[in-house]
């Protein structure tokens, strides 16, 4: 300030002195038209920095002298700050919106109109939209399932809305992804919509669901027989021999269901144990000998006349690694199942051999009725069972070739199912490299 009067003082001297050499009368006149100049000048300088301010500050001049110097000096610090935050700003939002891509949640996020704000790639994928080409398109018009049409309308978001994916999101398996979608309105009439791909957890519960009627069907089925030949029993005066005969019948039926119950407890051990030591070895030889006593007692129970040409060969004297019990129970599964099922008569053949490229396959070759191509693929869920009734005779309940499959998974080994309806079956189990180990023959001859 001291500075601008001192600067229009001088304005007005410099001008009555000079004016002052044409008379002293004319100082007077000289000092005002000095102080007019100041001001002229003046007034420039302020409408030059206006004017760079009207062009949002491009080209402000470096700091200058006087008020307007400063004045531009400080103007150009603030725009600096002003810029350095909004960088800043637009930096965590592109960060937040980045993580928000990473979601893997679809978000969409709607105007008050219902147009489609802004969308990750997720929702994107989900819906089968273009996350810039569709933008500020009406979401109801994108995506036309009634139920969810309906329920974005109804500006009642207390639950969501599970609806099929758009034909023209992604397909797993041949049928649409289930999504489970919730709004969550914001900042006045604006909408927030998350999607959440369910596809896995519906399967999940069906399959829950299912199994729960399976076991219940499979428990219910015996226990309605026993409890029958319990009240027979209780209302009926029967002779010794039909007594026995009933509590025979009986006595079946409460085996089946202890089977049941066992095989059940099986699985769910499998499932929550460890994975199979890679360090633990078992002879094949070992757990062959225990498959052979069970076929050969399987076989004389099943077809006391005729019997089964049963065989046992091992090409190769070789180690497993793994679970002893799980191994044993696997290739016993497979073996009691070509005995059951096939009639008396008939040839099961066991062998274990090294494939070309080192790895070990457990084979078991039967005569029996064979099975059809459809049910093959079908075979290891659990409780399936080609012809229940005769699956039911010979005891079985459709949980076995599930256990030997996941008992194969833990060990890293493949089962194989050839069969040919008249022909036969070949189940076969084929083992990594990774767990298989010659047996040296001082071991071998020791043994
Ligand atoms: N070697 C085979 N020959 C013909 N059919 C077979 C053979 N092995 C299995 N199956 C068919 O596959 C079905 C499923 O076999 P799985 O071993 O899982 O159950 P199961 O033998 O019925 O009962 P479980 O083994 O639990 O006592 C059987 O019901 C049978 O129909
Ligand atoms: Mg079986």
């Amino acid at each position: 300030m001291p500075f601008r009067i001192a600067t229009f003082l001088l304005a007005s001297f410099v001008g009555a002195g000079l004016a002052a050499f044409a008379g002293w009368r004319f100082a007077w006149l000289g000092a005002w038209l000095g102080a007019v100049v100041w001001l002229v000048l003046d007034a420039w300088r302020a409408q030059s920095l206006l004017k760079v301010l009207r062009n949002d500050g491009v080209g402000l001049p470096s700091r200058g002298a006087g008020l307007w110097g400063e004045l531009a000096e400080r103007i150009r610090k603030l725009l600096r700050d002003r810029e350095k935050l909004a960088q800043q700003a637009e930096e965590r939002l592109q960060e937040f919106l980045a993580a928000i891509q990473a979601s893997p949640n679809g978000v969409v996020l709607l105007d008050e109109q219902g147009r489609i704000e802004w969308c990750n790639e997720t929702a994107a994928t989900q819906f089968g939209i273009d996350a810039e080409r569709d933008l500020l398109q009406h979401l109801s018009n994108l995506v036309r399932d009634p139920a969810f049409v309906a329920y974005l309308a109804s500006w009642n978001y207390s639950r969501d809305v599970v609806i099929d994916a758009p034909a023209k999101a992604s397909q797993h398996r041949g049928h649409p992804p289930r999504l489970s979608v919730q709004v969550h309105p914001y900042a006045g009439n604006r909408r927030m919509l998350l999607t959440r791909d369910i596809t896995s957890l519906e399967q999940a519960e069906a399959m829950r669901r299912d199994f729960v009627a399976n076991v219940s069907h499979e428990i219910r089925t015996p226990l309605t027989v026993l409890a029958g030949f319990v009240e027979t029993l209780q209302n009926l005066p029967l002779d010794a021999e039909e007594r026995a005969r009933y509590l025979n019948l009986m006595s079946q039926q409460s085996h089946r269901m202890e089977t049941l119950v066992n095989d059940l407890l099986t699985l769910s051990r499998l499932e929550g144990s460890a994975a199979p030591p890679p360090n633990r070895w078992i002879r094949v030889r070992a757990l062959f000998a225990q498959c052979e006593d069970e076929a050969r007692g399987l076989s004389s129970r099943l077809a006391p006349q005729h019997g089964h040409r049963l065989t046992f060969d091992i090409e190769a004297d070789t180690e497993i690694a793994g679970v002893a019990t799980e191994l044993q129970s696997a290739m016993s599964n497979l073996v009691s199942n070509a005995v059951r099922y096939t009639p008396g008569g008939g040839e099961v053949k066991v062998t274990w051999r090294l494939l070309p490229d080192g790895r070990g396959e457990y084979a078991v070759r039967d005569t029996g009725p064979g099975i059809a191509d459809e049910h093959i693929p079908r075979l290891t869920e659990r409780f399936y069972r080609i012809d229940r009734s005769r699956s039911r005779e010979t005891g079985g309940t459709g949980l076995g070739l599930a256990i030997v499959k996941h008992i194969a998974q833990r060990h890293g080994a493949e089962l194989r199912i050839e069969s040919k309806v008249g022909e036969g079956s070949r189940f076969a189990l084929v083992f990594p490299v990774t767990r298989l180990r010659a047996v040296s023959a001082a071991v071998g001859a020791a043994v």
